[in-house]
């Protein structure tokens, strides 16, 4: 797919959008919508280094599609991280500077910045996005806003 440059962030995010929305339209397996999520996502957004999806399973998150640097961070308890700190508190959560928050679980050394945002199927939380920035202070409410576009949008497929 041609990376979409030299256009207005915005205009960029609505086409982002209705791409995923027709990934969703598609019927695909869960697996082949996350993933081809991430790929819309990190490929249009330099600034998105690490863009994956973590998944409920039995009480605790399991590391679900994804592209960037392998991750040790396969499975992560709810008491831990500011992947388990989403659901715990149910929010988007920012991080404009990992090394500033004692929650932070470290993935890669290159990660300044981090953004987790719930997916919600039937006011149940099923998973979340979980994009990491090389760098500093990456996101931006504009950024939350999109990304929570995005979750509502693949939340159809849980
Ligand atoms: N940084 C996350 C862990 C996941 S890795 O970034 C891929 C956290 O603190 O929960």
């Amino acid at each position: 797919m041609a990376k979409l440059i030299f256009r207005k962030q915005e205009e960029i995010q609505t086409e982002i959008l209705n791409q995923i929305q027709a990934l969703v339209d598609s019927q695909k397996p869960k697996g082949s919508v996350l993933n081809g999520t991430a790929r819309l996502l990190k490929e249009n957004f330099p600034k998105y280094n690490w863009v994956g999806f973590y998944l409920m399973d039995e009480g605790e998150l399991s590391l679900g599609p994804y592209l960037g640097k392998p991750t040790s961070h396969t499975r992560i308890n709810l008491d831990s991280g500011i992947c388990g700190a989403a659901v715990r508190e149910e929010q988007t959560i920012i991080v404009p500077d990992v090394k500033a928050d004692p929650r932070y679980l470290a993935c890669s050394l290159e990660t300044k910045s981090e953004i987790v945002v719930p997916i919600r199927k039937e006011e149940k939380i099923v998973g979340e996005i979980d994009i990491d920035s090389d760098g500093l202070d990456a996101f931006d409410e504009q950024d939350k806003k999109f990304l929570e576009e995005i979750s509502h949008l693949v939340s159809n497929c849980f």
